[in-house]
Parts: structure tokens; sequence; C-alpha cells
């Protein structure tokens, strides 16, 4: 479908409405942001990537029977989605202890968890998206219960199909976030899944190959995004 109006534009993506009414278009941008938008840059090829990246990854999941708005690709910046009705709630999932987590819990980067962590942060960048207990996000009725444990359902599936996905490609899925959707009558993933939502680590060495290049100034991000793309054959 053609693009009409721009329905919303994000840090690394403009939404687009289409002739199809159930049906958006994705553009991803070559923009990348950290610090809630506060640090802003732009990197050559980055929206490229991330839009192939994704593709394939909600392709895999789509595959598996896991419910995603990921419909086609159209050309290397462009895709096709479902027409979902967003849930402002960022839903992390972690296998490893990393970033915020580390810090906030006091852990070293890089020690495993014996179970997979789930936490939610309403989507809210005047307030720098605090994180919310899955009990507050059904007091601001958010989501309703049966929302809830379907979303973490969703999400627990997501992670373990997507971890051995990754480990398939040497890669490991140290943690990433998830937002979701309605859409008729059912909850869907939406968004995207990429090098910018999620902390991938080369499995041998543990090199990062994600956005924290970027968050705290390692160099090579394109480079990094580049590797993430070959290993998973694009
Ligand atoms: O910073 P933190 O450790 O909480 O991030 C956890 C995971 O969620 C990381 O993979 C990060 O890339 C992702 N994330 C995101 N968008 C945000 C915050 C975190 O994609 N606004």
């Amino acid at each position: 479908p053609a693009k009409k109006e721009m329905l919303y534009e994000g840090k690394a993506k403009k939404v687009w409405t289409t002739d199809a009414p159930d049906e958006l278009v994705i553009e991803y941008k070559d923009d990348a942001t950290a610090l809630n938008g506060k640090r802003k840059e732009t990197i050559e090829g980055k929206g490229l990537l991330n839009n192939r990246i994704s593709n394939r990854i909600f392709a895999f999941l789509n595959d598996q029977g896991i419910p995603t708005h990921f419909v086609n690709e159209i050309d290397e910046r462009n895709a096709v989605v479902r027409h979902a009705e967003m849930i402002p709630l960022e839903v992390v999932v972690r296998n490893i202890a990393a970033g915020s987590f580390s810090k906030r819990l006091g852990m070293t980067e890089g020690q495993p968890l014996s179970r997979p962590a789930i936490e939610f942060h309403l989507k809210d960048d005047e307030l720098d998206d605090p994180m919310v207990s899955g009990h507050d996000a059904l007091a601001l009725e958010l989501v309703d219960e049966s929302e809830l444990d379907r979303i973490v359902e969703l999400a627990l599936e997501i992670d373990k199909a997507l971890s051995g996905f990754f480990l398939e490609h040497k890669l490991t899925l140290v943690d990433f976030k998830l937002e979701f959707g309605r859409f008729k009558d059912s909850i869907i993933l939406a968004d995207e899944v990429s090098p910018d939502t999620c902390r991938i680590w080369d499995a041998a060495s543990g090199e990062k190959l994600d956005k924290d290049r970027f968050r705290r100034n390692l160099g090579n991000v394109k480079e990094a995004y580049e590797e993430v793309a070959r290993r998973l054959g694009l």
C-alpha cells in the first residue's frame, strides 16, 4: 500500500497511514538518540539496517506462531505492518544483568539470571519512561488482567524463541524491549526489534553489537549493526 499521511514521528521511525485501513507503513530513520532524546546523531544507513534486521526477526516470530504486526518489507527503509492500537508500555525482558538493571541492583554486567526478569515502563518522554509494576499498569487502566497475563506470556515465548535464534547465529540476547498493541481482539507484538532495542553480544567474545556502542561512545556503531545483519544472513 502507498503512504498517505504521517501518523506519528518518533525518535527513530516515522509511521504512515496507507490506503489499506488496517495497515501502516513504518519508515526507519537514520537518527540515533540517547538520554531520552537529549543526545541525537545521525548514523548514515542505520535505518536500513534496523528495517532489515527487525523485519527478519518479526518474520521469524510470525513463523514460530507468535502474533506480530509485521506484514512485509517494501524496500530498504519501509515495511508494512498491521495497524494495532498501541499499549503505552515498554516491556523489558532480561536474561543477563546489564544496563539499568545492573546499576539499580548493584550487579556486575554480564551476570546471567536464573530465569528471565520482566519489567514494565510507562511510555512517557516527559517523565523519562518511569518503571511501573504490573499492578500499576492495571490501576492506570493501561491493560486489563487478561491482557497483562497475555503480554507476560508472549514476552517469555518471544524471549525463548529469540534467544535460540540468536544463539544459532553465535549471538547472545542479553535483554530487549518490546511494545505490544491490540489488533482485532488479540494482543500482538508491534514496534521494532533491532540492535536499537536489544542488547546483543557476540557469543564467543562478548563484544557489544548493539546501541550500547552509541550510548557509551564505543565507536563502530554502524559496523556492529552490519555484523548483526551479516550473522542473521542478511
Ligand atoms: O537501559 P536498560 O538496561 O533498562 O535497557 C534494557 C533494554 O531495553 C535494552 O536492550 C535497551 O536497548 C532497551 N530499551 C529500549 N528503549 C528504551 C529503554 C530500553 O529499547 N527506551
